[in-house]
């Protein structure tokens, strides 16, 4: 098994070993490993010579208390996850070592959370963004992991570390997905079997709307109506969004005219999954 510091300090003390001799990679999770996170790592191992993984449920970052409390937690697995996935170091601090004070400061990325998840779930990307720069602060890593699967987030990401001279090159890894295509998701374990079936929609309303870009078409309202017709009309379904946003800033277009990122949320039952694809003409 790997080790596991639980303590900044401890953590801090093993990396001073390894650091300026070593390529240092981070890979940030809330646990419930699967082999989307297990991609990460890949990329990690493959470009660094140490590799840390931080496994931290984030109060911040839910909106919802309920959410909270039934996320996975998975420690034990988790472990052994990273044991056969070649990871040299858990980082798993409990909500008092991260905040051992009501945190008196937050990152906020204006603009870039104002559209897709950020609309539905208050507060969520201040959250993500300032756990995230601790953890960037924590480790002073040369590298750091994020989904493709999370555009938003890793658009955000992105930004704040512009802004505020992070050191630690973001690099994006490729959605994992299912054979059906539905992408890889910690909340995937929520689905029962039908709703499992049902739940592959999400993707192809994503792929149909690839499907008109790459026909030509560049309305964004005929785009996400031809999109939107592939969500079958059943009572345990629900699309919460579907929006046709820039790469960059995450702002919605009325016309494609440069490369877009196509976003969804959909309700299965009570679990929420999002998936986007990346467009470049
Ligand atoms: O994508 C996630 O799992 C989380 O949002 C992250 C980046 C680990 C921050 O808690």
């Amino acid at each position: 098994m790997p080790p596991v510091s639980e303590r900044v300090a401890d953590l801090r003390g093993r990396l001073a070993e390894q650091r300026g001799s070593v390529v240092l990679g981070l890979v940030p999770t809330m646990g419930a490993l699967h082999a989307g996170h297990g991609r990460l790592i890949e990329y990690a191992k493959r470009d660094c010579g140490f590799v840390v993984v931080t496994i931290f449920v984030n109060p911040l970052q839910f909106d919802r208390p309920e959410e909270l409390d039934r996320y996975p937690r998975t420690l034990a697995e988790d472990l052994r996850f990273c044991d056969r996935a070649g990871v040299d170091l858990v980082f798993a601090p409990t909500p008092d070592e991260m905040y051992p004070t009501a945190p008196a400061c937050r990152v906020h990325v204006q603009k870039l959370a104002d559209h897709l998840c950020g609309r539905y779930r208050p507060g969520h990307f201040d959250g993500v963004a300032t756990v995230v720069t601790k953890l960037f602060n924590i480790v002073e890593a040369d590298r750091a992991y994020f989904g493709e699967k999370d555009a938003q987030q890793l658009a955000i990401i992105r930004r704040l570390s512009r802004d505020l001279n992070i050191s630690t090159t973001i690099v994006g890894v490729p959605t994992v997905r299912e054979p059906d295509g539905l992408a890889l998701s910690s909340r995937n374990q929520h689905l029962s079997a039908a709703e499992r079936t049902l739940a592959v929609a999400l993707y192809q309303a994503l792929c149909e709307a690839h499907g008109q870009l790459m026909a030509g078409v560049r309305d964004v309202g005929l785009i996400k109506e031809a999109a939107g017709s592939r969500i079958p009309g059943v009572p345990e379904l629900r699309l919460e969004y579907l929006e046709i946003v820039d790469s960059e800033e995450m702002q919605p277009v009325d016309e494609v005219k440069g490369p877009v990122c196509v976003a969804g949320a959909l309700w299965v039952g009570t679990t929420r999954l999002i998936d986007n694809i990346e467009w470049n003409p």
